[in-house]
């Protein structure tokens, strides 16, 4: 149905003199239908997130405020994703590895997610990770 790769998409944004709007809607802009919505806020300076990946889970992370940077890791490749802007996102279909980091005051992540929350969907070991990739 849709190609399953990571990748940054566009949202639609409408320009207005009393301020910009952006919208989404699953399976038309995202391709998933969304099951589950959550945000990280009030990041102490220098922490980080995630550290993990999800066997079943697709989700869309965009910042809605502020900025940070998502790591990807597909076994193989290490990729960062500098997100700062709230009129795009970043696709992360499953089986992908996870980490977020460098998160600005005031930053606000939403993810949306494609299922509901199931802690049986997590990896959170890299070395166990790696091994699903073999
Ligand atoms: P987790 O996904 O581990 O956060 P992160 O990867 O960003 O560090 O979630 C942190 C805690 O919140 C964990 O105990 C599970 C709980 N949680 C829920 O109960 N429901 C949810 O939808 C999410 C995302 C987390």
């Amino acid at each position: 149905m849709f190609n399953q790769e990571v990748k940054i998409i566009d949202l639609p944004k409408i320009v207005d003199s009393r301020g910009n709007l952006s919208f989404l809607e699953g399976e038309v802009h995202i391709p998933f239908d969304i099951k589950r919505v959550y945000w990280i806020y009030d990041v102490p300076g220098g922490e980080l997130r995630g550290g993990h990946s999800f066997k079943k889970q697709c989700e869309f992370i965009i910042a809605l405020s502020g900025s940070f940077d998502v790591i990807l890791d597909d076994g193989a490749v290490r990729n960062s994703f500098h997100m700062n802007r709230s009129y795009y996102g970043l696709f992360i279909p499953s089986g992908i590895w996870r980490e977020m980091e460098n998160f600005s005051t005031n930053s606000l992540a939403v993810v949306l997610a494609s299922t509901f929350y199931d802690a049986d969907d997590y990896i959170r070991n890299y070395e166990e990770y790696k091994l699903t990739k073999k």
